[in-house]
């Protein structure tokens, strides 16, 4: 194991090597200025230990990663009820399409694309408040990462808000199809700030052994939910780059706009990964590129 070490610490000085970082998420202003040429990885593996290098320690926005936060809080509130308003099939359309929504009358293709998180958010905010709704998704990310040192950014919420008209165009547009149980505006402001939830790659990948299903992990999540999410970041969790991920990587995968990647080996290790520049299809260009060396590295893969 201890060639794990070597093997983030040559990650990173490649990554570092090569330059190539890509832009951050423009839409969102307070992600827009980062600076793009930062990259953090760590990996926890079966043993316990936590392996990193770069930027492990420095918070970042992680964005769409909250939504496999999100959807196991809400499977572990209304249970399998969720499918009748969201589906699992992945897209050829980007995370913020709203076009299939037309043609599936209202019912998004899957949790991980915009309005389906949206609509999983508003499953789990209907009869309470939104504080109460955010509190259950970052209590069980603390409770996953074993530590109280996670918040949330309202600085970046706010400034989402202010920004996502597409977002609010998806949830009214959900809402004419009777898929939102609560005014837009309310699910809208829970799940901006749900996205706007900060973790160090260290956290983050804390939180992922639940999912990898490492031996003595406190059990925070079912067995089920687990395998739920996991076939959903493996199939969806990239939006129309989930084939070529699986292809180059082959471990079930989820990306965020602020340039993390949670990614996990089931049973081997859960590992992180943040670098905040972003390719054409809004996953980090240089953590995308880092997650294909470390799975050839390692030989870790599901396939
Ligand atoms: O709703 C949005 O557009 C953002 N809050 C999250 C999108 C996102 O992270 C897509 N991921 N790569």
């Amino acid at each position: 194991m201890e060639d794990i070490g070597r093997i983030v610490q040559d990650i990173h000085d490649k990554i570092h090597a090569d330059a190539d970082w890509g832009i951050p998420a423009q839409y969102i202003s307070e992600l827009a200025g980062v600076a793009s040429d930062q990259f953090a990885i760590s990996v926890v593996t079966a043993d316990g230990r936590c392996w990193s290098a770069g930027r492990s320690r420095q918070p970042f926005s992680i964005q769409s990663i909250s939504k496999v936060f999100a959807l196991i809080a809400t499977l572990g509130r209304i249970g399998e009820q969720l499918w009748t308003r969201v589906g699992r099939e992945p897209t050829r359309t980007a995370f913020d399409s709203i076009m299939l929504l037309e043609s599936d009358g209202g019912r998004p293709p899957n949790p991980f694309v915009n309005a389906g998180a949206i609509v999983t958010t508003d499953a789990l905010l209907s009869g309470r408040e939104p504080s109460q709704a955010l509190a259950e998704i970052l209590g069980l990310i603390r409770e996953m990462a074993e530590t109280d040192e996670i918040y949330i950014n309202d600085r970046v919420a706010e400034s989402e808000r202010r920004t996502g008209e597409r977002n609010k165009a998806i949830a009214h547009y959900l809402a004419s199809h009777g898929n939102l149980s609560n005014e837009p505006d309310l699910t809208l402001g829970t799940y901006f700030h749900q996205c706007a939830i900060e973790m160090t790659t260290e956290q983050l990948a804390m939180s992922g052994r639940a999912l990898a299903g490492l031996d003595g992990v406190p059990r925070t999540i079912s067995a089920l939910h687990a395998k739920r999410a996991n076939a959903l970041m493996l199939t969806c969790g990239h939006y129309d780059a989930s084939g070529e991920f699986a292809f180059q990587v082959g471990l079930p995968g989820k990306s965020g706009v602020g340039g993390g990647i949670l990614l996990i080996a089931p049973r081997t290790a859960s590992i992180a990964i943040w670098s905040p520049g972003l390719n054409g299809y809004g996953n980090s260009h240089a953590g995308t590129r880092a997650a294909a060396m470390l799975a050839k590295a390692t030989g870790w893969s599901v396939f």
